[in-house]
């Protein structure tokens, strides 16, 4: 094989996002509440970050809770912010061991008090880490994150009149974090669910039936595996 298609084979994609959807359907078939499955959706969590770290990706976007997820319950709001605390306390041996970072998209300050110190800490605790880095999406929204990059850039450049995509991209959340080269959604949904709008317009996309708290290591491998096959064009030519 020529040693150009070899390499393609074998490449990992940088930034992987993931869209982990299915936990409530994960439960309603086996007769329990809802937040169980959130539950079992952080353990497919923890697995699929330590798959990821050790299969090289430098980049791993976890979609946690989005700007539309408030729309739930008071219940399985609480317990989705509870977990997040809990995971954030409970993995920084996981994440000293094996050197991630964690950092956060999304409208930090439209989270609770408690959730933001948490988040805060985990952000300055592991800043040093040069492994793999965890980007949490929680009160995320592409739409809003757009909204909010916009918003920073006005009141840096009063006087600048004309705006370019590398200015929009300058004042994202993580600017110096690279464009997502591959998204999974779980639970075979076919969409987006505002998630990275600005930085997955050349992303490529691997939807899978399989509902998240299903996810081990073999799945993201199948992921990873057919975005090797994938011709990346660009909008130019192969
Ligand atoms: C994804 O699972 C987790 C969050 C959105 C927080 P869901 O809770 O959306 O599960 P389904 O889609 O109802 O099965
Ligand atoms: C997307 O899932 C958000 C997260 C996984 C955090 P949703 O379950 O909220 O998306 P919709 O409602 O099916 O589009
Ligand atoms: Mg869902």
């Amino acid at each position: 094989m020529e040693k150009k298609a070899l390499e393609s084979l074998r490449r990992v994609p940088e930034h992987v996002g993931i869209i982990m959807d299915g936990n409530g359907r994960w439960a309603q078939k086996r007769g329990l509440v809802r937040t169980q499955g959130h539950l079992e959706g952080l353990k497919a969590a923890k697995r699929i970050v330590k798959a990821a770290s050790d299969q090289g990706v430098k980049y791993l976007t976890l979609y946690a809770f989005s700007t539309e997820n408030w729309k739930r319950t008071e219940e399985e709001v609480g317990f989705i912010m509870g977990l997040v605390k809990q995971y954030l306390r409970a993995e920084f041996d996981f994440s000293k061991k094996n050197k991630i970072r964690v950092r956060h998209a999304g409208d930090f300050s439209g989270l609770p008090a408690d959730i933001q110190k948490e988040i805060a800490d985990s952000v300055k605790d592991t800043a040093d880490f040069s492994g793999m880095q965890v980007i949490l999406a929680i009160n995320y929204g592409g739409r809003d994150e757009i909204v909010r990059a916009l918003c920073k850039f006005i009141s840096a450049n009063k006087e600048k009149e004309d705006i370019s995509e590398k200015d929009i991209s300058a004042y994202l959340d993580n600017p110096d974090v690279p464009d997502p080269d591959l998204i999974i959604r779980s639970a075979g949904e076919y969409r987006t669910s505002n998630f990275l709008l600005w930085e997955s317009a050349y992303s490529e996309i691997f939807i899978s039936d399989k509902l998240w708290p299903d996810w081990d290591k073999d799945d993201l491998e199948e992921a990873i595996t057919d975005f090797q096959k994938r011709d990346r064009r660009y909008g130019g030519l192969s």
